[in-house]
């Protein structure tokens, strides 16, 4: 019998946050897969703040979405059926499965995972993608000493939780920047933080200098926008700002704004450096053998946040731009 796959398209290119209407919603048959490529039952899709930047045209880290396409994520699934000689059914695998039910890919592009040392949708944030983030951004950009005050924002989510625990298990003093007291809460007293700021509450500008009276050593922004600015304000000497990411700016209708205080680099010795995890690729694996040992070790918490259903996927992107994720936002498409 023919296997039916469901999948979101990209209908049109977004203005501000994606609508409804962005997205047309397919069903297709699933091909035969040719040699050396695999079907992949898609078993959890990764929300990623990233793929708002995929749908927009023009010169990125990656090509855009076309218009037309199955919307690209990463994702987890089952391999069904295989001709590639490194895979069997049953097999577990991490890779750009796509917002749908069934993947046909090269097995090349795969990476195996094992569901018995860590649940699949961990796969997606602390042992994937978010938490390699974290790991490289942090260490190789970061550079923290024993003693640094580390400020983070994003504080509560994937990436942020993750940063905030490896300077911790690094020695540093950390202060989390999040939305709302529960994920302030989460951060200090699940997670060890030495302290967190309620942006929604309070000014940050106010909070950092109360925070980090020494000023901060290494400021990791996942945000942008004001709170970067504010960050900008209370820089030690000699401190490291990392732009991992820019939510804030992510839905702008009028450009991104850029930060205003950047004379504090030049005042404090700074520096300020971008960067993209899949730069790392050839370290991935040295890195994700420390972190699952970490994991295993019980210096390393992971919380994901499922939804479930493939319809759901348009609503359920859009919670991270609202917030409502705690840990690492996941669509369930498919349980084991
Ligand atoms: N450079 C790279 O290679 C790389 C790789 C992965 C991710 N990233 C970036 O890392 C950042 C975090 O990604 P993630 O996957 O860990 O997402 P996440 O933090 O799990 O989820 C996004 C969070 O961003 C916060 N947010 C949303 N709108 C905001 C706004 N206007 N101002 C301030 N905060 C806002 C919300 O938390 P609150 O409730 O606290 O506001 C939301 O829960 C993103 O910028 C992403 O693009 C970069």
């Amino acid at each position: 019998m023919e296997t039916v796959n469901r999948q979101f398209r990209l209908a049109a290119r977004p203005v501000g946050l994606p609508k409804p209407t962005d997205w047309e919603f397919t069903e297709s048959p699933v091909p035969d897969p040719g040699d050396g490529e695999v079907v992949v039952k898609v078993r959890y899709l990764s929300m990623d703040p990233a793929m708002r930047g995929w749908m927009n045209a023009g010169r990125s880290y990656i090509a855009p979405v076309r218009v037309g396409d199955v919307m690209r994520a990463i994702g987890v699934g089952e391999v069904i059926e295989s001709k590639y000689p490194g895979l069997v059914p049953g097999d577990h695998v991490n890779g750009l499965l796509g917002v749908q039910e069934y993947a046909v890919l090269d097995g090349n592009s795969l990476t195996k995972v094992d569901p018995a040392l860590a649940p699949l949708p961990v796969y997606l944030g602390t042992l994937g993608m978010p938490g390699l983030t974290a790991y490289f951004g942090l260490l190789d950009i970061g550079r923290p000493a024993e003693g640094d005050t580390v400020v983070v924002s994003g504080a509560a989510g994937a990436v942020g939780t993750v940063v905030g625990q490896i300077a911790k298990l690094k020695g540093c003093r950390v202060v989390g920047i999040a939305g709302g007291p529960e994920k302030c809460r989460y951060v200090v007293d699940e997670l060890g933080f030495d302290a967190a700021i309620d942006y929604k509450a309070e000014d940050p500008i106010v909070a950092l200098g109360r925070e980090c009276p020494d000023g901060i050593d290494i400021y990791f922004d996942n945000v942008g926008g004001e709170i970067l600015d504010a960050a900008l304000t209370r820089l030690a000497n000699g401190a490291r700002v990392v732009i991992c990411g820019a939510i804030s700016q992510y839905n702008a209708t009028e450009g991104m704004k850029g930060p205003a205080n950047y004379m504090s680099l030049l005042v404090n010795h700074a520096s300020m450096t971008g960067f993209v995890v899949s730069h790392y690729g050839a370290r991935w694996g040295e890195a994700a053998r420390e972190m699952a040992g970490w994991l295993a070790a019980g210096k390393l918490s992971s919380r994901e946040d499922i939804a479930v259903g493939l319809e759901n996927f348009p609503d359920t992107l859009l919670r991270l731009f609202r917030g409502e994720n705690t840990g690492k936002l996941v669509l369930e498409v498919a349980s084991g």
